[in-house]
């Protein structure tokens, strides 16, 4: 922090970052965009950067938290806008669900427990987007946790949908889902299990059609699913999904987790790891010319990365700022203490042939 003026005005990849109130910052596996929306605590129309994350404060499990900030370096805490659920009866009791759950079903509310349980669910990944049509802030994430059949933290493999009409929540918890399948005529890497979602992201194109980008097959094929009008669950239920039109598999068998898209000049990057639980592996990147186009592996965009480990992180977002350069955001996992995976931003670079490069810098 500059003594002068008590605002950050660099980034320090990798180093602790702290939140206007000093406080570590909790957004793990996330996402940085800018929107315009009305503060509800003045009234005036504002436009803010938003970051939302996992909240790992407490280890493995956690809610959802965001931040907001005028430039990027300087972030607000908005607190947690989405809870996991202590118990099942705090659905009935605590004021606060109480109120984010009012009207749901005794059926809906044991749904709701079972996908957000505090000592049993897996909440990662979240990604938020605005659906201008119905005004509402949609939030996807990895909604994971074991199953009637399995113990196991990863078994459930499900897209999670929580809905809000404020970009700070409270979310309500909708459900969550398992999404497509591999066509009979295709080689499904992983036919025992079918439709799973596990390490997400979501990217809205020009069009507004929103896509869920997400790993599948036991991790071992990527899939681009296209969302509905309302962005609240995909645009054709798996049951009735054209391959297509509806949904592509990616690489199959190539095991890339991670995915993050984004466009450039006309162009879909779509950066990837591989599958190493919470260690860094070696990121690779992949470009179309559509959304459900031919994806061109186009190889390791990290330049100078001896140990071949992204500089040891795992991509979660790249977003573009307001002087319309791209940053790439990583998570530095610490598998010992959770809470202190790190940060680690960095701008990325194109070459004329528009080839993506990702190199480290201390501070920026
Ligand atoms: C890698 C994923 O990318 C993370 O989000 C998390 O699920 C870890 N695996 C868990 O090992």
């Amino acid at each position: 922090m500059s003594l002068e003026t008590d605002k950050y005005n660099f980034f320090k990849p990798g180093e602790q970052w702290r939140d206007t109130d000093n406080n570590i910052i909790q957004a793990h596996g996330g996402q940085v965009q800018q929107l315009i929306f009305t503060d509800s605590k003045t009234g005036n129309t504002v436009k803010k950067w938003i970051w939302v994350g996992e909240d790992k404060s407490s280890g493995a499990r956690g809610g959802i938290r965001m931040y907001s900030s005028d430039d990027l370096h300087n972030w607000n805490s908005e607190g947690i806008v989405m809870r996991n659920v202590p118990s099942r009866e705090a659905l009935e009791n605590d004021e606060y669900f109480k109120s984010v759950y009012a009207g749901y079903s005794e059926e809906q509310l044991d749904n709701v427990f079972r996908s957000l349980d505090a000592g049993s669910a897996i909440i990662e990944r979240p990604k938020m987007i605005y659906n201008e049509k119905t005004r509402q802030y949609i939030l996807w994430f990895h909604a994971d946790g074991p199953t009637d059949t399995s113990n196991s933290s990863y078994a459930a493999a499900c897209a999670g949908v929580a809905v809000s009409d404020y970009p700070f929540g409270p979310y309500r918890f909708v459900d969550r889902y398992r999404l497509n399948v591999c066509p009979d005529n295709q080689k499904d890497m992983h036919p025992s299990s079918k439709g799973m979602a596990r390490d997400m992201n979501l990217f809205v194109d020009k069009d507004g059609t929103g896509y869920i980008i997400y790993s599948s097959e036991e991790n071992l094929t990527l899939y681009i699913s296209k969302l509905n009008e309302e962005y609240t669950y995909l645009e054709t239920s798996p049951d009735k999904a054209v391959y297509g039109r509806d949904f592509i598999r990616l690489f199959p068998g190539a095991q890339r987790e991670a995915p993050a898209v984004f466009e450039r000049e006309g162009k879909y990057y779509l950066i990837s790891s591989g599958c190493t639980g919470w260690e860094p592996n070696q990121a690779r990147y992949y470009r179309s010319d559509a959304v459900f186009g031919d994806w061109e592996n186009m190889g390791d965009p990290c330049v100078g990365d001896m140990k071949h480990t992204t500089f040891d992180t795992q991509s979660t977002c790249v977003f573009k700022d307001s002087t319309g350069r791209y940053i790439y955001m990583g998570d530095r996992w610490n598998s010992k203490n959770l809470s202190d995976s790190r940060y680690v931003w960095l701008p990325v670079k194109f070459t004329q042939d528009g080839n993506m490069l990702l190199e480290w810098q201390d501070k920026w």
